[in-house]
């Protein structure tokens, strides 16, 4: 009785972990946004049960939550989890790649409520006309507990989101190479000028 369903589940399971590296190479996630693919699949479930993966598209409206994402951790271990968006303004034409949407630090284990919120959660705001974007999540296995200096970012600004750089942002706090991710993608829809709203906000 158990071992076939076994079976099937880790066969499941390991075409799912292998494609994550295609799919980021098939839509150019590698190179435009980290040189090299991470080789697990991050789950992000967003409360409607929509899952962002194999770059999906997702609607703004969709996405407007902050997600559930889920990892199998080491409780010892820290992490980094950040989404960003190279496509900014638009794939054609990235001027501000990338604009950062997420970045949890210092997170215990896979117990997302304890990260250090750098950048709070935003959902997808891209501009009418611009196209499909790509949003993409990854996540970094710190080297141990680390101080991040600089100002937070709160979820009603934009300041210090654009002409982000995760790759660089890895590489100033030795996080290495991701160990997971995945991707969705959006475009416009009416949602988009709510959130360019609340990012009005505060300065
Ligand atoms: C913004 O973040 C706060 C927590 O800092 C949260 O309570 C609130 O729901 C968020 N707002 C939106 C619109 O996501």
């Amino acid at each position: 009785m158990w071992f076939p369903l076994l079976l099937l589940v880790s066969i499941g399971a390991a075409v799912q972990s292998d494609s994550v590296e295609d799919v980021f190479k098939a839509h150019n996630v590698v190179p435009d946004v980290i040189p090299v693919a991470p080789n697990q699949l991050l789950k992000v479930t967003y409360n409607n049960g929509l899952v962002a993966e194999n770059g999906v598209e997702l609607t703004p409206t969709q996405v407007k939550d902050q997600p559930l994402v889920e990892w199998s951790a080491d409780p010892n271990d820290f992490y980094t989890l950040v989404m960003t968006d190279p496509d900014a303004p638009s794939r054609a034409d990235p001027k501000f790649r990338e604009f950062k949407h997420w970045v949890l630090v210092n997170i215990a284990g896979n117990d997302v409520s304890t990260g250090e919120a750098l950048a709070e959660y935003i959902g997808s705001g891209p501009p009418k006309d611009t196209g499909l974007h790509r949003y993409v999540f990854l996540l970094y296995k710190q080297p141990g507990k680390l101080q991040f200096d600089g100002a937070r970012v709160s979820n009603r600004s934009r300041r210090n989101r654009p002409k982000f750089h995760v790759a660089r942002f890895a590489e100033h706090h030795q996080l290495g190479n991701p160990v997971a991710g995945t991707f969705y993608q959006a475009q416009y829809d009416d949602y988009v000028p709510k959130l360019h709203q609340q990012l009005a906000e505060e300065n």
